[in-house]
């Protein structure tokens, strides 16, 4: 396997580990589910993605435990790659969530039993992954700094939060913030209305936060965008409504113009934005995660014309 270096095509991209391992009932899993899992981070790997984003939760903890597996089999591949855990979700039944806890003790236990399923010394990027409304800021910082002190986590960052809680983490914490993930796509374009809706009546329940690309771009803090793949509405999966077939028809014709994949185009019109997204791909499918290799490249050429082509289309009405 190879691991292309930083400027190569596809090496902003993340691809995020959600859907390896067992079931969300029970987290068991077997030597399928780790067969599964390793041909996942091959064909991640083969395509130049050397991040990979994880959270304690996912399938109960076994997509740590199959990637673990799959690090035994190839130890080698620990030192080219960067592992990023979230905590801070707990569980009820299922994949349902029964509370959030970014106290102290849920966020050492939590990075504490990721590193012990991944076997691996440390989480490279921690992310904290949902604003958990009885959270101390400075107990947040205190439990991270131990952490780090400790050599257990590297960098840290955020996940579902907004501008001015990243600001409140950033006031506590003693070192800085380099990520906030959110859900960003060609469906979730909340990010661009923020942007084109000002001052207009329109404006109205738009859903991303206020100022967070401005905020982000100013302190240096990535925007990694998850479900960036839209879950394949535009790419071959089923499309829900009229609008979402008539995008994925326009992705498809766009694709064939320019000899790149469907997938390409997607993470290419969240690439070409200068808010630099990074996009956390959750396809299994080895195809899919080969087929999004050419985003970096699609969005290096992609036009405005393109660009507001695909905006447009995805909303569903012209911009004001
Ligand atoms: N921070 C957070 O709160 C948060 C929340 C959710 C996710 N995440 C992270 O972001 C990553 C990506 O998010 P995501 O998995 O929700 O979104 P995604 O990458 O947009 O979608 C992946 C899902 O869509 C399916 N899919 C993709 N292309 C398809 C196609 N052409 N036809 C049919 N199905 C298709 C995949 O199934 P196949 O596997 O069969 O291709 C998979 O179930 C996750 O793995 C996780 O690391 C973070």
């Amino acid at each position: 396997m190879q691991v292309l270096d930083e400027e190569s095509p596809g090496s902003r991209l993340i691809y995020g580990c959600m859907g390896l391992g067992g079931s969300w009932e029970d987290g068991r899993y077997g030597a399928r589910e780790v067969d599964l899992a390793e041909a996942a981070v091959a064909a991640a790997v083969e395509s130049g993605i050397g991040r990979f984003d994880h959270a304690d939760i996912y399938r109960r903890g076994s997509a740590e435990s199959v990637f673990g597996e799959v690090l035994r089999r190839a130890p080698e591949l620990r030192a080219r790659i960067r592992i990023q855990g979230k905590v801070g979700i707990r569980l009820a039944a299922g994949d349902v969530v029964g509370h959030y806890d970014l106290g102290a003790v849920a966020i050492r236990e939590g990075v504490l039993g990721s590193i012990e399923r991944l076997g691996v010394e440390r989480l490279d990027v921690l992310l904290l992954h949902r604003p958990d409304p009885l959270w101390e800021p400075v107990e947040v910082a205190s439990a991270v700094a131990e952490l780090q002190r400790d050599g257990l986590v590297g960098d840290v960052g955020a996940s579902n939060m907004s501008t001015a809680q990243l600001v409140a983490l950033q006031d506590a914490l003693g070192t800085p913030l380099v990520a906030n993930q959110l859900e960003m796509s060609l469906a979730r374009h909340g990010f661009v209305d923020s942007a084109v809706l000002v001052n207009h009546p329109d404006n109205v329940g738009t859903d991303f936060p206020h100022g967070m690309l401005e905020h982000c771009g100013r302190r240096g803090i990535e925007l990694q965008a998850w479900g960036a793949l839209a879950a394949g509405r535009y790419t071959g999966g089923s499309a829900v409504d009229g609008r979402t077939a008539a995008t994925a028809a326009l992705v498809a014709r766009m694709a064939a113009d320019l000899g790149v994949t469907p997938e390409a185009v997607v993470l290419g019109w969240l690439m070409r934005h200068p808010a630099r997204i990074a996009p956390v791909v959750g396809t299994t499918n080895p195809d899919r995660i080969r087929a999004c290799a050419q985003a970096e490249s699609v969005a290096a050429a992609m036009t405005r014309v393109q660009w507001y082509t695909l905006y447009t289309a995805a909303r569903g009405k012209p911009v004001p």
